[in-house]
């Protein structure tokens, strides 16, 4: 696993990815933007920017190895040219979850809500990177990011529905859905 690479998500005028839509899915939402940028590494200060998330990549933490081999061997990297459409989906979770052992998570995660199971089926259409929020002192725990081509799109809708209906997301206090689109 690489170091952990510090990413911000800058809404303002400007930036390479249009916003279609923000959609509070959980408690409080975010204010709109027309454009997002995402920038990788130390300078995460955005000039201009109207509101900023923060977050890190980080090794995993509940993946077993058959899963991580499975992903390595379907998933695919960010930037693919086709990949027009892209979602980021900050979410939260409870106290009561942040409480619990990482047993406990993992068996309410995999086990009772099958994610990295239902994720596979969406690979490698979707590309996804995860973020971690939590330490840096931010609203949200993570900031999930996925890009696909227009015609993943209505896959994506069902992985997203599919995942929203589990246990899991019983944990889930806040979650806002934006989607972006570049040419
Ligand atoms: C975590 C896979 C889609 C939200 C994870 C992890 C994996 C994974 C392997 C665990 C990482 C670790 O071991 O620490 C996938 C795959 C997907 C997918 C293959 C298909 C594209 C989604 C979607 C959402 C989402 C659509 C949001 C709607 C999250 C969150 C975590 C997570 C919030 C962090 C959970 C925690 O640490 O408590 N995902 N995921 N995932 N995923 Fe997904």
């Amino acid at each position: 696993m690489p170091r952990p690479l510090h990413v911000s998500f800058a809404f303002g005028p400007s930036g390479e990815w249009r916003v279609d839509d923000v959609r509070p899915v959980i408690g409080e939402g975010i204010p709109k933007a027309e454009r997002m940028s995402v920038t990788e590494g130390d300078s995460m200060l955005q000039a201009g920017a109207a509101f900023t998330l923060r977050g890190a990549t980080s090794n995993a933490r509940y993946a077993g190895r058959s899963e991580l081999d499975a992903l390595a061997a379907r998933q695919e990297g960010l930037s693919r040219p086709s990949a027009t459409r892209a979602a980021l989906i900050p979410i939260r979770k409870t106290e009561a979850w942040w409480a619990l052992a990482q047993d406990e998570r993992r068996a309410i995660m995999e086990e009772r809500s099958r994610h990295i199971a239902i994720g596979l089926d969406y690979l490698p259409g979707v590309a996804r990177r995860l973020h971690h929020s939590r330490e840096l002192g931010e609203p949200f725990d993570f900031l999930t990011w996925f890009e696909y081509a227009p015609e993943h799109a209505e896959a994506f809708e069902t992985l997203v529905r599919r995942l929203r209906e589990t246990d899991e997301w019983a944990y889930v206090d806040r979650e806002v859905d934006v989607r972006l689109s570049r040419d």
